[in-house]
């Protein structure tokens, strides 16, 4: 068994990125948050199964096999039971998932900021105001943040789900949703949540945290492929959901019935959030995430999280001593692995900050992959970075200054 436990700060290579993340010593990689870097172990499983369909000697049955340890290991990641995770393409369709199977009934509102979304978690509610007449309550932002009380005087009786980011895609910082959890299990109203900037870089635990569901992709701090994402649907809300499409694997035929076999009229829905599966899966991008799941289990999310969170609070203080506008000031409990340097503004992957726009070139010149969104740049960290990413960095800016000074 590799020794995936992370090294002291500062010491690198760590074994972790000489073993699984050798990309991590190609560049300074600090752009998990668009995607995170595949491990060696998961390119080595995507292999094995590539290699099946070459040759034509695909297992079907351990590839269900790897669904179902696949499925276990993201329970056990977010302290959910497997009966409550279903496989999605991404977080989007986990969105919609939820908000196309839930029981509208005239006069529902959905509660939601809409400032501090990613558009994919905008049209899902746009779209059920015109298919179902509900309406989008939408509440502002707060410099960035999420309004947390604000959200809560917007729910009234009709309120029957209530939807935000666990941390924002730009600037990227945290929203707890305890406080609001509980406000909704109160008055069962669905608590819904994109945690795709949270999982696999901070310690997500769905029952301590409250909510009903929880959509996310494997690309970011999964470290895996695009096209495949992971859907928490509590037991209690999910066995009430009808599913908006259904195929054989929403479908309880008993535990013998083959995947072919099928029904006549009546059939029972799987339970939990298994309803929700359709057909076939993605499993070159399960091959992939089912070697990060179990890196991330080694290590333990705890561990995980202290160390992003130290290195992403040590650079947001290092570059505010640098004089860059880093978003949000200096370093606290609103920092999850994101730090965003500039001014909210339009601008993805590009930004009218001149300066801004200038240090950004000058930083992808010299390899520090990073990323601009909303006229920010942006910086995100995971189990493969080290303090010597963070020097590198400010040795780069302080260049850079005195180029210009
Ligand atoms: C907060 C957030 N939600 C959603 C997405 C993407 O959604 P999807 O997985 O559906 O492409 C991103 C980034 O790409 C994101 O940062």
């Amino acid at each position: 068994m590799m020794d995936h436990r992370i090294e002291q700060d500062g010491i690198s290579p760590t074994m972790l990125t000489r073993t699984e993340f050798p990309g991590a010593l190609e560049s300074t990689y600090l752009s998990s948050c668009m995607r995170g870097l595949m491990p060696a172990s998961g390119r080595k499983a995507l292999d094995r199964h590539l290699d099946s369909l070459v040759t034509g000697r695909t297992d079907k049955a351990g590839l269900f096999d790897l669904m179902e340890e696949t499925r276990s290991r993201f329970a056990g990641l977010v302290n959910a039971d497997p009966d409550e995770i279903a496989f999605t393409k991404n977080v989007s369709e986990g969105l919609n998932i939820i908000a196309a199977s839930m029981p509208w009934q005239a006069g529902d509102n959905v509660v939601v900021t809409l400032g501090l979304e990613h558009p994919n978690n905008v049209f899902p509610w746009l779209n059920q105001k015109e298919r179902t007449g509900i309406e989008v309550r939408i509440v502002p932002e707060r410099d960035g943040h999420i309004d947390i009380d604000a959200m809560i005087a917007a729910i009234d009786d009709k309120t029957r789900l209530v939807t935000m980011p666990t941390v924002t895609f730009s600037p990227g910082f945290r929203a707890d949703t305890r406080k609001i959890g509980a406000f909704c299990r109160e008055r069962d109203i669905f608590l819904l949540v994109d945690a795709v900037q949270s999982v696999g870089v901070l310690n997500c635990d769905v029952q301590d945290m409250i909510v009903d569901g929880f959509a996310v992709s494997t690309q970011k701090g999964l470290c895996g492929l695009y096209g495949m994402g992971f859907l928490y649907c509590r037991r209690d809300w999910a066995d009430r959901m009808t599913p908006a499409y259904l195929a054989r694997f929403g479908v309880d035929l008993g535990g013998g019935a083959s995947e072919a076999a099928t029904a006549t009229l009546g059939y029972d829905l799987m339970p939990g959030a298994r309803r929700f599966d359709l057909g076939n899966y993605n499993y070159p991008a399960a091959a992939v995430v089912h070697e990060s799941l179990g890196i991330l289990a080694d290590i333990g999310m705890a561990e995980v999280e202290r160390h992003v969170t130290s290195l992403s609070c040590a650079f947001a203080d290092r570059m505010l001593a640098l004089g860059l506008p880093v978003m949000g000031g200096p370093s606290g409990p609103h920092l999850a692995s994101i730090v965003s340097i500039g001014h909210l503004a339009e601008g993805h992957d590009s930004t009218s900050d001149s300066d801004i726009q200038a240090l950004s070139d000058h930083l992808t010149a010299h390899d520090v992959i990073h990323s601009i969104r909303r006229g920010m740049m942006r910086f995100a960290f995971h189990i493969y970075n080290t303090t010597a990413d963070i020097d590198r960095v400010e040795s780069l800016v302080r260049d850079w200054q005195s180029s210009r000074s």
